[in-house]
């Protein structure tokens, strides 16, 4: 079959002509409509993440999946043959963009019956990204305060619906020409990056979600109440995470060094911080789906290709403004 490979870290991504997929017990072998592409990738591409999760090569790339089921494991009793699903295939399986996956079945739920194949494709990290952080870490209840930074990007645009459906009173940061779009979405408040600076616009926040670290990491503890947290997912990483990752010695003293100065600020002012690294989880991504049906999530999906331009697609990614996902469609 034909797949979109890189033969080593830091090398073009290519098509190629790869074995079909091995289906296990408990996989589900998917025909692949269409695949999310995630920032993930390019920096998996890069060389990256190769402590946290070493690949080998060649390797293909692709974490979001949405496609029609072929066949099933001997042991998998909760899909079939002709089943619509999609999918964040977990580490060490990913390889979406290609013409099929054996994913586990735990990783895998319906897709949601109200979203095209596009659509579909466009959620699984992001959502799950943004499930886990507002939904597990952060238990948002309703009245409380969420901050969102970068509303209009793939995490961005999800979690600023569901923390809206949590009930939450949501700011988020973007450019001038996406606020109306976000207001649209759930945003009460949308604060300018380019213009304004956030730390002196919002105070009181019980939750902010960050996807740039850094100092916009760091002056985002500023904008929490006392006992409030803060959630990064472009790190820094935490020993806690580390612990909990089960990463080795040499690598946890190495993300003590990291975090060093966000935990030490957030200690001074009393809030939390914690890194998160989102995971595969077909039960959750059941509950995604009950909310793009029930019309609370809307999938947004900026730019798509033909599934032959993948490696354009890649390229482009960060480059090209878009608000939402990109996906590549093999229809
Ligand atoms: N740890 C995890 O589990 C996890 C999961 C998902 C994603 N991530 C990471 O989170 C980051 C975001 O992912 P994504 O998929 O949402 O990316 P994305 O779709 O590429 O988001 C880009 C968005 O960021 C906005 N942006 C850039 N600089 C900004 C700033 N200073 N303030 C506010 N917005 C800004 C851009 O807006 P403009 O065009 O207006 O500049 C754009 O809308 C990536 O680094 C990704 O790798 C981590």
């Amino acid at each position: 079959m034909q797949a979109f490979v890189i033969d080593a870290y830091k090398r073009p991504v290519h098509p190629a002509d790869v074995p079909d997929p091995t289906v296990g017990d408990r996989d589900v072998l998917v025909e692949v409509g269409a695949a999310g592409l995630n920032q993930l990738d390019e920096k998996i591409r890069l060389g990256e993440f190769r402590q946290l999760l070493p690949y080998r090569t060649p390797l293909t790339l692709g974490h979001d999946v949405a496609g029609t089921v072929v066949r099933v494991g001997p042991a998998v009793h909760g899909f079939a043959p002709g089943d619509v699903v999609f999918a964040r295939p977990r580490d060490h399986r990913i390889g979406t963009f290609a013409e099929r996956i054996a994913v586990h079945e735990d990783d895998v739920a319906p897709a949601p019956r109200t979203a095209t194949m596009v659509e579909a494709a466009s959620l699984p990290l992001v959502a799950l990204t943004a499930w886990q952080a507002l939904v597990e870490v952060a238990d948002v209840r309703p009245g409380q305060k969420v901050l969102v930074h970068a509303g209009a990007g793939g995490v961005g645009t999800v979690a600023i619906q569901l923390a809206r459906h949590l009930g939450a009173d949501v700011a988020t940061t973007a450019s001038a020409q996406d606020a109306d779009f976000l207001r649209e979405l759930g945003a009460d408040v949308v604060v300018d990056h380019r213009t304004q600076d956030f730390a002196a616009e919002l105070s009181g926040y019980d939750v902010v979600l960050d996807s740039l670290g850094g100092d916009n990491l760091v002056r985002s503890l500023t904008v929490l109440r006392r006992g409030g947290i803060a959630i990064g997912i472009a790190g820094p990483p935490t020993p806690r995470f580390a612990k909990e990752a089960g990463l080795n010695p040499l690598l946890r003293v190495v993300m003590t060094a990291l975090s060093r100065r966000v935990r030490s600020r957030a200690k001074a002012l009393g809030v939390g911080y914690r890194f998160l690294f989102m995971r595969a989880d077909g039960r959750q991504l059941r509950e995604v789906a009950a909310l793009v049906d029930s019309g609370a999530i809307r999938p947004v999906v900026g730019r798509t290709y033909p599934f032959e331009e993948t490696p354009t697609a890649l390229a482009e990614l960060g480059k090209a403004r878009t608000r939402g996902k990109t996906v590549v469609t093999r229809a």
